[in-house]
């Protein structure tokens, strides 16, 4: 691992980093870092549309991070027999974090993903941006987030995982203008996902124009959707 990337065993048996520069982990500990990325990202877009019934799906992954929530976006849409076609896009300012994620150990639902071995998938989004099979394809922008945002028409998206790192660490990723744009990115019938349950995220959602959802998981903190 490298000096400010360290591995970290969450509460559900899954791996995740844990970031010194942030002093942040890329997921929750405490609600376990599968659980988290299948709970309050994954699940809460499949229960409140009609998202199978979409010829084909658009994810903004806000940032790549471990890849967990693109890898499982795949695995769970294919799992229950999903026809249509899936594009995720995702940011990754830290390029440097590839080194680390092939030294991992991924979860065994995903070890294999679709058939192929993850490490070949997180060697061609490192070398080339983008891994595309079949039905579905992942595309990985190193760079900054907010400049890669410019890249997309209005309404782009069907659903945006807002998974940065806390407001407090992380606040370009929070901020009214940001959310403006995600709020412009988004199409009709869209939805966006969040863990963070702060006021101000909520308020800054709220001025953006989104309508804001609490989400109860059994034994597990709540999240949001707008
Ligand atoms: C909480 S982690 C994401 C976890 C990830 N969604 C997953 O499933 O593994 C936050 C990520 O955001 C990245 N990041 C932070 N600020 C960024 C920015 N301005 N542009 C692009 N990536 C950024 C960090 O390097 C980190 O990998």
């Amino acid at each position: 691992m490298g000096l400010n990337i360290e591995k970290r065993l969450s509460a559900d048996g899954s791996y995740t980093l844990f970031n010194t520069d942030y002093e942040e982990s890329y997921h929750s500990l405490r609600d376990g870092a599968v659980q988290e990325t299948l709970c309050k990202h994954i699940g809460p877009p499949l229960r409140c549309l009609d998202l199978f019934l979409r010829p084909k799906i658009r994810i903004l992954d806000i940032c790549f991070g471990l890849g967990y929530n693109s890898f499982f976006t795949i695995w769970h849409y294919l799992s229950n027999g999903y026809q249509g076609e899936i594009e995720i896009y995702s940011p990754e300012k830290d390029g440097g974090i590839f080194e680390k994620l092939l030294q991992l150990t991924y979860p065994q639902d995903i070890a294999f993903l679709d058939g192929v071995e993850i490490k070949k998938i997180l060697l061609s989004l490192w070398k080339h941006g983008v891994y595309t099979q079949n039905q579905w394809k992942i595309e990985c922008f190193i760079g900054d987030a907010l400049e890669y945002l410019e890249c997309f028409e209005i309404g782009f998206f069907d659903v945006i995982y807002q998974d940065a790192f806390s407001p407090d660490k992380n606040p370009e990723l929070w901020s009214d203008r940001y959310f403006c744009r995600l709020f412009a990115l988004l199409r009709e019938n869209g939805i966006i996902t969040t863990y963070s349950q702060k006021r101000s995220v909520r308020d800054a959602a709220e001025r953006a124009g989104f309508a804001i959802y609490e989400i109860a998981h059994e034994g597990m903190r709540q999240s949001r959707v707008f």
